[in-house]
C-alpha cells in the first residue's frame, strides 16, 4: 500500500514536473503565454494530488487545511490557464502578469507542500 502512494506521489510530481516545465521553457523563450502542455500537467498534478487527499497507504494525519489550500490554488491556475489559452486563441493575448502568476502559484502549491507541516 505505501509503495503504491509512492508511485501515485510520483504522478503528482510528474504532473507538477510538465506543468512548470512548461512553464519555464514559455519563460525562456520570452513568449509569456500559457501552453496546452500547462494544462496537462495541471490535470495530472490535480488528480493525483486528489488520490492523495485520501487517508491511505499513511502512518500519519494529513494536513487538510493545507490540502484545501492547494486544491484553491490549483482551481485558480487552472482558470488563469484556460483564460490565457482562449483569449489567445482569439488574438487577444493576456497581459504577461498572467503568465507569471501562473509560475509564482505553481511554485507556491510546491511550496505549501513541502514547507507546511
Ligand atoms: C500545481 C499544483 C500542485 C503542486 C505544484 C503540488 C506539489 C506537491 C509536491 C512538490 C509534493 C511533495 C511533497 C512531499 O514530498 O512531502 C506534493 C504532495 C502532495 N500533494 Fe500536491 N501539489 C499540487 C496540487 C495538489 C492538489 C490539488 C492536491 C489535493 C487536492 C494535492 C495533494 C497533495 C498531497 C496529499 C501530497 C502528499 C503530502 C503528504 O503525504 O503529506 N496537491 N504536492
Amino acid at each position: 500500500m505505501e509503495i503504491l502512494r509512492n508511485v501515485v506521489l510520483l504522478v503528482h510530481l510528474t504532473g507538477f514536473a510538465i506543468l512548470f516545465g512548461a512553464w519555464v521553457v514559455e519563460a525562456v523563450a520570452k513568449r509569456y503565454q500559457a501552453t496546452r502542455l500547462m494544462d496537462v500537467g495541471l490535470l495530472i498534478a490535480g488528480v493525483a494530488g486528489l488520490a492523495l487527499a485520501a487517508p491511505w497507504g499513511l502512518d500519519h494525519e494529513l494536513n487538510y487545511v493545507k490540502i484545501g489550500v492547494k486544491l484553491v490554488v490549483l482551481i485558480v491556475i487552472g482558470g488563469l490557464i484556460g483564460a490565457s489559452t482562449s483569449r489567445a486563441r482569439k488574438g487577444t493575448p493576456m497581459p504577461a502578469g498572467v503568465f507569471w502568476l501562473i509560475g509564482a502559484l505553481t511554485l507556491l502549491n510546491a511550496a505549501l507542500a513541502l514547507l507546511w507541516r
